[in-house]
């Protein structure tokens, strides 16, 4: 079941630069990424198929998935390449007393 809210996920310092983790926020699947020392929050299924974007190599500004290589905009979510032609959701996220916190809206 979906709930919406604020969800802590990690200690901010457990996820690297250029690193990304899978968690699980409100019964959403969501995909944190840090890219210049910037938090990003996104659905984490592709929106082409079944493929968990947080596994997706990271390249200034997007995300490839792991299974096709469509690109996704970390700030935006917009499919930037085929064969995705759909965006996925973001979430906003924060840090909040050192931990990463995901808004579900
Ligand atoms: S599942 Fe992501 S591009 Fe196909």
């Amino acid at each position: 079941m979906l709930m919406s809210g604020r969800f802590a996920v990690c200690p901010e310092s457990d996820l690297p630069e250029g690193g990304s983790l899978k968690t699980r926020a409100g019964g959403e699947l969501v995909a944190i990424f840090k890219q210049q020392d910037k938090l990003y929050a996104l659905a984490d299924t592709c929106s082409h198929a079944q493929s968990s974007l947080s596994e997706g190599e990271i390249s200034p500004g997007a995300v490839s998935c792991p299974l096709h290589g469509a690109r996704f905009d970390l700030d935006t979510g917009q499919a930037l390449s085929l064969p995705a032609t759909r965006p996925v959701q973001t979430f906003a996220v924060e840090v909040e007393n050192g931990e990463i916190v995901v808004t579900i809206p």
